[in-house]
């Protein structure tokens, strides 16, 4: 039995790396020589297609004490609130919010306590999202998971995590973030009594960092920051399960020793987290907004030239210097939909009932912005001088077809009944 942990982290966002737990265990020369080295068998996880364009090409040899292959079989297991069907319910132009989940009382693992607040698309298509909620207050321990409907961006906003992964091992608290790429197995261990967040399942493209244009060669998230986990495994026998997530839906398998035994790999297709502090925030020193891009910290591109499917956005810490500028996000209506989240703090747009854990949630030209309050303190106040937002750190899940809510979102008791008075209060200013 071999459980000991090496948490070391490997600098850039999907370089490719090479990485060993064991001395001698990764080949020379070979990606798949006739004979591994340390009798480990070789074995190709491919995130995008063998034929992408090397620059979007994501892939990796794994190194591994069994082949991924072997496993009991698979039978379908409760879905539980997890579902991929975004049509069940009829989507509404309303804006919408929610309070935090409460932490569930009965014993509840990451997988467990993962809720579908909405979506759209579907895996089979391979484009669009899930957005989840989760809730925990245990660990996974003979229990392992994977999607292979697509990858996994997790947003906590309560608790730390140690994401258990085939490729390494990852610690995140909230303010930071990980991807967990399509198909890799994982356990989600927490290092605190409680644990909430969200999680953006992306049936689409992986995520990539953007193009920056004008901007130049640094700025907005940067290369270097982004950690990928150096390799590590287990070695342990057990009954264990294996849940897939596959075209929507929870399937399990029995499976007798952990699959978190990979002794050596390279590539770019892995892990990796992000702390969203790094974030190099880009703003306005003279006048006006730029739009809400320039919180752009992952994309997730569709087959349209500068339409991507999913964009992951934040709000984080910054300074306001515009001059004689309405500050706050102005009102507007996009396109695009937004699911926003927020993690720590206050959001800037809100004077109240946007808690740490809520979640709002306004669809294609849905119109929506500042609340009254916000709005009458901002409209009055002195842009001579600069302004911090200190304590805040909100993210948006901004896609290109409209988010649709699931029955269980909508039937929530979070689900606040008076959102949209937060604009009722906006006064008849104009005299004719
Ligand atoms: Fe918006």
């Amino acid at each position: 039995m071999n459980t000991a942990s090496a948490l070391a982290y490997q600098s850039g966002f999907a370089n490719h790396f090479a990485t060993e737990a064991r001395s001698g265990a990764l080949p020379t020369g070979r990606n798949s020589p006739q004979r591994a080295p340390l009798g480990l068998y070789a074995e190709q996880l491919s995130g995008t297609a063998f034929t992408s364009p090397r620059h979007a090409n994501r892939r990796s040899w794994l190194y591994r004490i069994r082949p991924a292959a072997m496993h009991g079989r698979f039978e379908r297991r409760e879905d539980g609130l997890i579902t991929n069907q975004f049509d069940a319910a009829a989507t509404s132009p309303n804006q919408l919010r929610w309070d935090p989940l409460p932490i569930p009382e009965r014993p509840t693992d990451f997988v467990q306590g993962l809720t579908t607040a909405a979506g759209n698309g579907s895996p089979e298509a391979q484009s669009g999202c899930g957005i989840y909620w989760y809730v925990a207050n245990q660990s996974m321990r003979d229990r392992f998971f994977y999607s292979a409907d697509g990858e996994l961006l997790i947003v906590p906003q309560l608790g730390a995590l140690r994401l258990a992964t085939e490729l390494g091992l990852i610690e995140i608290e909230p303010q930071e973030v990980a991807v967990i790429p399509r198909g890799v197995r994982f356990r989600v261990e927490l290092l605190e009594a409680q644990a909430r967040g969200y999680v953006c399942e992306n049936f689409g493209a992986p995520f990539r960092l953007p193009d920056l244009g004008p901007i130049g060669s640094n700025g907005l998230a940067n290369p270097r920051d982004f950690q990928t986990p150096v390799a590590w495994f287990e070695d342990r026998e057990g009954d264990f399960e294996l849940i897939a997530k596959f075209l929507g839906h929870l399937w399990s398998a029995p499976i007798d020793h952990s699959p978190l035994d990979v002794v050596a790999w390279h590539g770019n297709d892995a892990p990796y987290k992000y702390d969203l502090r790094r974030f190099n925030t880009i703003g306005s020193i003279s006048y006006d907004h730029p739009d809400p891009s320039i919180f752009l910290v992952l994309q997730s591109p569709s087959d349209t030239p500068g339409v991507d499917t999913i964009d992951f956005v934040i709000f984080p810490p910054r300074w306001l210097a515009m001059e004689d500028t309405f500050r706050p996000p102005w009102f507007h209506r996009n396109v695009a939909s937004e699911f926003m989240g927020l993690i720590h703090g206050v959001y800037d747009a809100k004077a109240g009932g946007f808690a740490p854990g809520g979640a709002s949630l306004h669809n294609c030209m849905s119109g929506h912005g500042p609340d009254a309050t916000t709005f009458e303190r901002a409209s009055v106040a002195d842009t001579t001088a600069p302004q911090r937002i200190s304590d805040t750190m909100a993210f948006m899940f901004e896609t290109r077809n409209v988010i649709r809510p699931t029955s269980y979102a909508l039937a929530l008791p979070q689900l606040q009944s008076d959102y949209a008075d937060c604009w009722s209060g906006l006064r008849r200013q104009f005299k004719s």
